[in-house]
């Protein structure tokens, strides 16, 4: 069995969340080259869409359902979050990683906002080729809406249980999770502690629209029940890439189980 690692770097890592479809190639660039440093057994990379599909997906309000207007928001949206996507793909390429894409909007499909299938044995192939699966939050067809928007954080979920992962990681812009009375990291959540970080969390809003902290915890904490740990760190900050995915001290939020 091999020893994989699901890591997603967050949207506002690698664009500028303020100007629609505006990437950050100085940090796409450090990214793939921080993978390439750090990479030793299987990695899928999952990355957010940031400017590239939020601002699409509100305008065309995909979170509404299947109508007149979001159904022509489908194409936009994942037109954009593509483009992110080649742009990580050809880094990747220039270090010589060897990276390619699956789409989740022609890979899956969802119930009521929450992955239903996913055609996973072309990730499981590629794996075993030593090929880095690169997937992106997308919009998706969606068996009760029509239409829904899939986050980045729950492919990281979904596939890091299905293919069995060893480790998560979420590389975000923020040093880890925050206690936002006290404004520091939290720097472990357990089954011990979850109860009182929930008030932790609270106050924190979502601002973009697959957002919800303490959901994502959540899902998280019963990903770490199930054996697999993850990490929440700030990927902004040089080499902490690399030392999460060569196993390296990485300072961020742990989530662990039992
Ligand atoms: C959102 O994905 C996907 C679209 C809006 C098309 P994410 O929710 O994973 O993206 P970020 O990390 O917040 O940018």
């Amino acid at each position: 069995m091999r020893d994989l690692v699901v890591l997603k770097v967050g949207g506002s890592v690698l664009t500028d969340k303020n100007k629609s479809s505006t990437a950050r190639p100085e940090q796409i660039a450090r990214v793939a080259r921080e993978i390439h440093e750090g990479l030793s057994g299987g990695l899928v990379l999952i990355h957010g869409a940031g400017s590239f599909g939020h601002h699409q997906a509100k305008e065309y309000g995909l979170k509404n359902g299947l109508n007149e207007k979001s159904i022509k928001g489908i194409w936009p949206t994942h037109y954009a979050v593509k483009s992110l996507n080649n742009m990580i793909i050809e880094a990747l390429a220039k270090n010589g990683v060897n990276a390619l894409p699956v789409h989740p909007l022609s890979a899956c499909t969802l119930k009521d906002g929450r992955i239903d299938s996913m055609c996973t044995d072309v990730i499981e192939l590629m794996l075993d080729a030593n090929v880095v699966p690169v997937l992106h939050g997308d919009a998706v067809l969606d068996r009760e809406k029509g239409i829904d928007i899939l986050s980045g954080d729950q492919l990281v979920v979904y596939l890091a249980r299905e293919l069995r992962a060893k480790k998560v990681g979420i590389g975000t812009n923020v040093d880890g999770v925050y206690d936002v009375k006290e404004f520091n990291v939290i720097r472990e959540i357990t089954p011990g502690n979850i109860e009182s970080v929930r008030g932790m969390l609270s106050g924190s809003s979502g601002v973009d629209v697959t957002g919800g902290m303490y959901g994502k915890i959540m899902e998280l904490m019963e990903l770490a029940n199930a054996g697999i740990p993850s990490q929440v760190f700030n990927a902004e900050k040089e080499g902490n890439i690399a030392r999460f995915l060569n196993g390296g001290v990485c300072e961020g939020t742990s989530i662990r189980g039992e």
